[in-house]
C-alpha cells in the first residue's frame, strides 16, 4: 500500500506503508520534510499534524478525544481535515491517501 506526502512547499514524496503502520512511522521511515513525530506517536507532542485529503477522510475515521485535545496544540492552522498522522493506521481503505503538510510543526 502507498501513502502520497505533500509537503507545504509542494514537494510530493510518495512512500509504501505496511498494513497497521502510521502515516508518521511511514513519513519518518521515509524522511519526509514536515513531519516531526516527536513524541514517537503516543499523541504527547502535535508535530506529526497532517491534513488528510477529502478524498480519504471518511476512511480515515474521526478523529480521538485525545487527539482532539492534542491537537488544540499544533503549531497550524487546525482544520477539518486535520489529523494527528501517528493516529491513522493504514489499512486497505486507505491505499493511495493523500496527506498535505502544514508549513511548520513547531
Ligand atoms: Fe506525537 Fe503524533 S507523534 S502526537
Amino acid at each position: 500500500m502507498n501513502a502520497t506526502f505533500i509537503a507545504f512547499d509542494g514537494t510530493t514524496t510518495q512512500v509504501e506503508v505496511d498494513e497497521g503502520e502510521s502515516l508518521m512511522q511511514a513519513a519518518i521511515t521515509n524522511d519526509v520534510n514536515g513531519i516531526v513525530g516527536e513524541c514517537g506517536g503516543s499523541m504527547m507532542c502535535a508535530t506529526c499534524h497532517c491534513y488528510i485529503d477529502d478524498a480519504w477522510l471518511e476512511a480515515a475515521g474521526p478523529r480521538n478525544d485525545g487527539e482532539e485535545d492534542m491537537l488544540e496544540s499544533a503549531t497550524s492552522e487546525v482544520r477539518p481535515q486535520s489529523r494527528l498522522s501517528c493516529q491513522v493506521k493504514m489499512n486497505a481503505e486507505l491505499d493511495g491517501i493523500v496527506v498535505r503538510l502544514p508549513e511548520t510543526q513547531i
